[in-house]
């Protein structure tokens, strides 16, 4: 068995450990394993093939990134093409993909990605490539599994900055509003929020009233707390507004959200009269050595995806549901975003505990 590797999309903690996970479980059944650097630009652009062993994936369970490095412009069906004018253009190249695929005499490729990675191999198997998907985001809006990997470790950071941003907000009676990843889920700032004790949460799943934010802040200023916390979803939006975007879908890639936080930190000081600053918590989300339960979800699941190959089941995905890896059809999984529930538990815990969601 040749099998690839491949990682696509924005990088996140644990990457790493499902890369060796996938490589030691494959040798130990006598397999050989190679990494397909770059996303698939490895196979499409330049001669970016390495062999991973024992050796290659020694120490890097706890390291952040993906030794094989990623791309979030690198989807075969949409890649990224450039004219002499300099000028950037779409093309299909999914039939390279899979024809280099063949020639590298591969048997099975397990791809570690995001929803976007996901499509992109639900799209690949689909023509008949053998693929295993791995879910991997801190956004946590994959479907199909209860929990992504960096996900743990993406809220972990966030919530460490929350802390932080108390003696700030305490100290200067100032209202301080965090603005956190998670495209249109707000898994992060919701764990992050509760966890950090925060006083205003809001999601990209309940359009917010600035007005509510606004007296939550004058009702603790009124209660002789003079700070406030409010984390923001960069997916959030006001209720009779739109989402902040810091640039529009460019050739091959993604809006990129960003900005709501200003927004919201001006309006916050011009009706509350409250000194307001703002931090963009950003890529540090992404960053860093994965938590105990990314790497341990990463291990399981990239074992998990070598034990599919070795069954033939091929076009799934891993997932993790209840206590157990289980495997989800890839067609169950794309073009379905794994929102917040508003009936969860964890949102009931967020209003009667008194965090305002804007509502
Ligand atoms: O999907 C992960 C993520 O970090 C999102 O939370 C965020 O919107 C996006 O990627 C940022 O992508 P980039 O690194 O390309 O700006």
């Amino acid at each position: 068995m040749r099998v690839a590797i491949a990682t696509g999309g924005g990088d996140a903690p644990g990457l790493n450990a499902v890369i060796r996970a996938v490589v030691l479980s494959a040798y130990y059944r006598g397999w050989k394993c190679y990494g397909i650097q770059r996303g698939y630009e490895g196979l499409l652009s330049f001669n970016g093939v390495v062999p991973l062993g024992p050796p290659e994936v020694r120490g890097i369970t706890h390291l952040g990134g993906t030794i094989l490095g990623t791309t979030n412009r690198g989807n075969p069906f949409r890649y990224v093409m450039r004219r002499e004018s300099g000028e950037e253009y779409e093309l299909d190249r999914s039939d390279d993909l899979v024809a280099a695929f063949r020639a590298s005499g591969f048997d099975a490729m397990i791809s570690i990605g995001g929803d976007g990675s996901l499509q992109i191999s639900h799209d690949l198997w689909r023509k008949g490539l053998p693929i295993v998907g791995v879910p991997k985001t801190i956004d946590n809006d994959v479907s199909g599994t209860q929990r992504t990997f960096g996900f743990d470790s993406a809220v972990a950071t966030a919530t460490e900055a929350i802390d932080k941003l108390h003696s700030t907000a305490e100290s200067h009676d100032r209202v301080m509003v965090v603005e956190l990843m998670g495209r249109y889920a707000g898994w992060i700032t919701l764990y992050s929020g509760l966890s950090g004790s925060a006083d205003v949460i809001l999601l990209p799943e309940i359009p917010f009233d600035i007005e509510k934010v606004c007296d939550k802040i004058r009702s603790r200023e009124a209660a002789g707390r003079h700070f406030s916390i409010v984390v923001v979803a960069e997916g959030a939006r006001p209720r009779d507004g739109t989402v902040e975007l810091v640039e529009r879908r460019g050739v091959g890639t993604v809006d990129r959200l960003g900005g709501i936080a200003s927004k919201v930190a001006r309006t916050i000081e011009h009706h509350t009269g409250k000194e307001t600053r703002t931090l963009v918590l950003g890529h540090l989300q992404r960053g860093g050595s994965p938590t105990t339960y990314d790497r341990l979800l990463a291990l399981r699941f990239g074992t998990a995806a070598v034990r599919a190959i070795a069954d033939g089941a091929f076009g799934t995905m891993v997932g993790l549901n209840g206590p157990d890896i289980t495997r989800v059809p890839l067609e169950q999984v794309v073009g379905r975003a794994k929102n917040v529930p508003l009936d969860s538990d964890t949102i009931r815990t967020a209003r009667d505990l008194g965090i305002s969601l804007g509502d």
